[in-house]
């Protein structure tokens, strides 16, 4: 079988080293490829793809948005994120998904346990964000909540969270369970402007969605307040492992995947 992943600029992805650590582990004779599409070149995707025979492909930045027009089919929560980032190839035609919020949700579990009883806020009200609002909304049974800098940002959810604005956020932090960073605020030195992260509940779970740095300014600050913290690196595995398994059906080697993704970060 053979894959590859899109984006632009594309040559530091690790996602064909973590696959192949999949492929490897499994004994499956597969390749993936990454391939880099400049935005200007984007139109030629079909005849690209098609070339090289491929069962499906990831889309990364800056392409997926760009992707949609030429899909066949798209599943609900890809047209709900405007955004795709998995493609299956089959039959000729394009079936595009989108696995980042359910990546995360299913590393979240794997770390944390069971999410039902989990209060959670999330800040940022991005394609990340909504993503992992829709996949959390799903397993938890208490509201969602979301605070934004833009409150229009939310215009265009059309399921239901508890919207809040940034600035609120510090007066009600005290309530959750599990806070998680989508912003890319969190890489700077300015998180203490995103929140506080001070008397939080004594057991709070503080999240970032990036993994390089693997701790963030905003991870650092809340372990030195002395919360545990959890950081993007499974999001990015298991959004791949979901990816493997729309593609082939099968159960990917998570393990496999993120020691190879850990090992190529800690030798940098
Ligand atoms: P992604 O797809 O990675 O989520 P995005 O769609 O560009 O990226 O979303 C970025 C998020 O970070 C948004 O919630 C954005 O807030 P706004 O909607 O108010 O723009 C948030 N963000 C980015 N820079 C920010 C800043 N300086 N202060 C507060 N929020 C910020």
């Amino acid at each position: 079988m053979k894959f590859a992943v899109i984006g632009h600029p594309i040559q530091h992805s690790l996602s064909p080293l973590m696959h192949h650590a999949n492929f490897q582990s499994l004994k499956m004779d597969a390749e993936y490829e990454a391939l880099n599409i400049p935005v200007e070149h984007f139109h030629h995707i079909k005849d690209t793809i098609n070339s090289r025979q491929l069962n499906g492909f990831n889309v990364t930045i800056p392409h997926k948005e760009r992707i949609i027009p030429y899909l066949d089919v798209l599943s609900d929560e890809a047209k709900e994120m405007g955004a795709v980032n998995t493609v299956v190839v089959k039959d000729d035609k394009w079936i595009g998904y989108n696995t980042d919020g359910i990546g995360f949700v299913k590393g979240l579990e794997s770390y944390y346990g069971e999410l039902k009883k989990a209060k959670i806020l999330i800040l940022g009200a991005g394609g990340a964000s909504k993503g992992i609002a829709y996949q959390l909304k799903q397993r938890t049974s208490y509201p969602i909540y979301v605070a934004n800098r833009t409150m229009a940002r939310f215009d265009s959810w059309s399921f239901e969270i508890n919207a809040i604005p940034l600035e609120d956020v510090n007066t009600i932090a005290s309530q959750f369970d599990i806070i998680i960073n989508t912003t890319p605020l969190g890489m700077g030195q300015s998180h203490e402007s995103i929140m506080t992260l001070k008397n939080l509940k004594p057991n709070a779970l503080v999240a970032d969605i990036i993994y390089t740095p693997l701790i963030t300014p905003f991870l650092a600050t809340a372990r030195q307040n002395g919360y545990d913290i959890y950081n993007g690196l499974d999001m990015f595995v298991y959004q791949g492992a979901e990816s493997f398994n729309i593609w082939t059906q099968r159960k990917a080697d998570v393990k496999a995947m993120k020691t190879a993704v850990l090992t190529k970060l800690n030798s940098k």
